[in-house]
C-alpha cells in the first residue's frame, strides 16, 4: 500500500491514502460533527487506478461495514452523517445504519439527463442519500439556512383561509426529501476531471444544514474535494481523505493549498469547447487524463 500523506493547514487537513488506515491514524474518535460519505458504488467506473468492482456482494458489503464503523466512532453525540450509495446497495446501507443511528430522511438527489439513460428499462435519474443522527434528541438542523421557495399558494399570492385568521402562505419553507439538482458538467466553472465528482450545491445543503461555522467535517472518499472546498467557504473545518494521487493534486489546488505538486504546477482544467478532428474537448481531456467516463449506475 502506498504511504500516507497529511497536508493542509490549520482547519483544511487533506490526506492522501486508503480511508481505513487514514480514519484510524489521523482522525480522533467522537471529534467529528458531520460525516459526508460518498464512497465507490461497487459499480465498475474507474477512479484512476482503482476499479470500483468487488468480486460479490458481500465483498464489497464487508468493506463498507469497515469504513462505516470506523467513521460512526469519529462522530461526536450531536453528531450527524450523510451516507451516498448506489440505489441497489442503499437497502443494506439503510438495514446496517438503521442499527446504529436514527435515519431522519431517506434523500432522493435527482437529476435530468440528455442522454438516453435505457432503452429496456427506466433509466437511473436518481442517487439516495441517507441523513441520519447519532441522538436524534440533540443534534444540529439549521432549517432557516437552507430555506427554498415555496412554488406553491405563495407564488400565486394565495391566502390559507384555513388558518384563524386568513393568511398569506409561506414563500419560503425547508426542502423535502426529493432534491432536484443538477449532476456537474463540462462547462460548469466547478467541474474538475472526475467521474462521479458532487455538485457543490448538494454539499452547501447538507453542510449548512448539519454542522456550524468552526465544526468539522469529515469526508473519507472526497475525489475532487467538494466538501472540503464547501465547507472552507462555509468557514467549516475539514479532512479530507482519497486514495488517488491524481484527485488529491486536484484538492490541493481546488483548496487553495498548494500551487505545485513534486515539481509540478498544479494548474486547473484547460477548457475548450472547441471540437478538433470531430472530438468534443471533454473527450479528448478524459482521453489525456486516463480518467474513463463510464456508464451511470
Ligand atoms: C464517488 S467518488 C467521490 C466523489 C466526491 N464526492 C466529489 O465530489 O468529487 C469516490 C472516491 O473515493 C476514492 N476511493 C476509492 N477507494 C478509496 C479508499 N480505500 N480510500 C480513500 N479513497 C478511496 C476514489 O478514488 C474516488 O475519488
Amino acid at each position: 500500500m502506498k504511504a500516507m500523506e497529511q497536508l493542509g493547514d490549520d482547519s483544511t487537513t487533506v490526506i492522501w491514502g486508503d480511508a481505513l488506515s487514514a480514519l484510524d491514524v489521523h482522525v480522533p474518535d467522537r471529534s467529528v460533527d458531520l460525516l459526508f460519505a460518498d464512497p465507490p458504488y461497487n459499480i465498475g467506473k474507474r477512479f484512476g487506478n482503482t476499479r470500483d468492482r468487488w468480486p460479490t456482494d458481500e465483498a464489497y458489503f464487508g468493506w463498507c461495514r469497515e469504513w462505516l464503523t470506523r467513521c460512526l466512532a469519529k462522530l461526536k453525540p450531536t453528531g450527524s452523517a450523510y451516507i451516498m450509495a448506489s440505489t441497489q446497495s442503499m437497502p443494506y446501507f439503510d438495514l446496517f445504519l438503521r442499527d446504529r443511528l436514527t435515519i431522519l430522511s431517506r434523500i432522493v438527489w435527482s437529476y435530468d439527463s440528455s442522454g438516453v439513460q435505457a432503452r429496456r428499462y427506466f433509466g437511473s435519474m436518481y442517487e439516495p442519500i441517507l441523513f441520519a443522527v447519532v441522538d436524534a434528541k440533540s443534534y444540529t438542523f439549521n432549517a432557516d439556512a437552507i430555506k427554498v421557495q415555496a412554488r406553491t399558494g405563495a407564488v400565486r399570492k394565495l391566502i390559507d383561509y384555513r388558518k384563524a385568521v386568513p393568511t398569506p402562505y409561506n414563500d419560503e419553507k425547508v426542502p423535502g426529501n426529493v432534491w432536484s439538482i443538477p449532476r456537474v458538467r463540462y462547462r460548469m466553472d466547478e467541474y474538475e476531471e472526475h467521474p462521479s465528482q458532487k455538485p457543490e450545491t448538494l454539499l452547501e445543503r447538507v453542510i449548512k444544514a448539519s454542522s456550524n461555522p468552526g465544526d468539522t467535517v469529515l469526508d473519507p472518499f472526497s475525489g475532487t474535494f467538494t466538501t472540503s472546498a464547501v465547507a472552507k467557504r462555509l468557514g467549516r473545518k475539514s479532512i479530507g481523505i482519497e486514495l488517488e494521487e491524481q484527485f488529491v493534486k486536484i484538492g490541493l489546488r481546488r483548496l487553495g493549498l498548494a500551487h505545485e505538486w513534486r515539481g509540478e504546477a498544479l494548474k486547473p482544467l484547460d477548457k475548450t469547447y472547441e471540437r478538433r478532428n470531430g472530438v468534443s474537448a471533454r473527450a479528448r481531456g478524459a482521453k489525456q487524463s486516463g480518467v474513463l467516463f463510464e456508464a451511470a449506475q
